[in-house]
């Protein structure tokens, strides 16, 4: 491809070896964070990345203009904590003046959501994922390592009354912590018509704390729902990670928004979908990465900033996605934690 050449458009310029097709980006905006969540970082936070390492809003737009010519049809912006990037608003919007425009969502911890999510929606946001792993005021205090329960579901509820629908909540359940609260939070979700998805904790965390034989697994999740809630299988699996159930029974049902709710579990460990995937993840540092767990990445912010064409760009990033890793291997005996954590990588 010469360097006047657009790059191949749509149509699977971002196939692996084994038939994948990247169509979908999660762009990790920042590294920062307002939470301390300890399944993720230690109390005093990470070695944050330097303004120098980060790159520009127009850095970020380069970049995702050519994986959208690529073939890339939605993007996701996550963190960190995404809203702690100054200029999130900016960000969607720019995201949306895209052609083709892709589908634009946000994976946020809900601090400071409140004041943004109606500025989102008209700068273009279409979708939103909130984690929320208690509901419990001074558990969240302990678990987050801040107070700011109330202003993250004050974020929830101003995400709905801005359009966003369906409101999907993110749980990572943890044994000793927040495990008992998986049927609350279900009926939470059920009475607010939020659709709450259980994601299994992955060995992404700083600490290096993660065990295998204590995560709380997708099977151990349906066992504690399943005693207070009648819950079957929504349609086939899919390619989507979240495995779908509709709730068609349980306590409280009057005060269910539909008669038969929605339960998703994603089960990165025990059921993984590396299969399936369709993503790739871009750092805030401007790291290439084509698997959560990868132990490699591939360097754009050094070409971008050396002058490359987008045609040199394209060529790196058709190269490094052909040689995505077939799976992530948690379960294997070689199995290697990467260096990054989940807050540097982008859920
Ligand atoms: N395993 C699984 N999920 C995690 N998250 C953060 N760290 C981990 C982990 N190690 C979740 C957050 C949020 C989403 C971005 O990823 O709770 O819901
Ligand atoms: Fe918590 Fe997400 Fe922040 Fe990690 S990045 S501390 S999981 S809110």
């Amino acid at each position: 491809m010469s360097d006047n050449e657009a790059p191949p458009n749509g149509g699977g310029a971002l196939r692996d070896r084994f038939g994948r097709v990247a169509t979908d980006l999660r762009i990790s905006l920042t590294d920062l964070c307002s939470l301390r969540c300890t399944y993720c970082m230690p109390a005093e936070g990470l070695d944050w990345l330097t303004k120098a390492q980060r790159l520009t809003d127009e850095e970020f737009f380069r970049l995702a203009a050519l994986f959208v010519r690529l073939g890339v049809r939605s993007v996701r912006l996550t963190g960190g904590e995404p809203l702690v990037h100054p200029t999130l608003p900016d960000v969607v919007a720019g995201l949306a003046a895209l052609d083709p425009r892709p589908e634009i969502s946000l994976t946020t911890n809900g601090v400071s959501l409140d004041r943004f999510a109606e500025r989102l929606v008209a700068d273009g946001l279409d979708r939103i994922n909130v984690s929320v792993d208690t509901l419990d005021r001074a558990r969240f205090a302990e678990l987050t390592r801040r107070d700011r329960l109330p202003e993250v579901l004050a974020g929830v509820a101003a995400a709905s009354a801005a359009g966003l629908a369906p409101i999907k909540i993110n749980s990572v359940l943890v044994r000793g912590s927040n495990l008992d609260e998986a049927p609350a939070l279900l009926s939470w979700a059920l009475r607010s018509g939020y659709h709450l998805r259980f994601i299994e904790h992955m060995p992404l965390d700083a600490d290096h704390t993660w065990s295998r034989d204590d995560m709380v697994t997708a099977d151990e999740i349906l066992e504690i729902i399943g005693a207070q809630f009648a819950v079957v299988p929504h349609g086939a699996r899919t390619s989507a990670p979240a495995e779908e159930f509709d709730v068609v029974d349980g306590p409280d049902r009057a005060a269910w928004t539909a008669p038969v709710g929605r339960l998703g579990i994603i089960a990165s460990v025990t059921r993984p979908f590396c299969r399936e995937c369709d993503r790739l993840r871009l750092t805030a540092d401007g790291q290439l990465r084509t698997c959560l767990f990868a132990q490699s990445e591939t360097d754009l912010r050094g070409p971008l900033r050396n002058g490359a064409s987008d045609a040199d760009l394209a060529r790196i990033i058709i190269e490094a996605v052909a040689q995505k890793q077939a799976g992530h291997g948690i379960g294997s005996a070689t199995f290697v934690q990467p260096e990054r954590t989940m807050s540097a990588i982008g859920g």
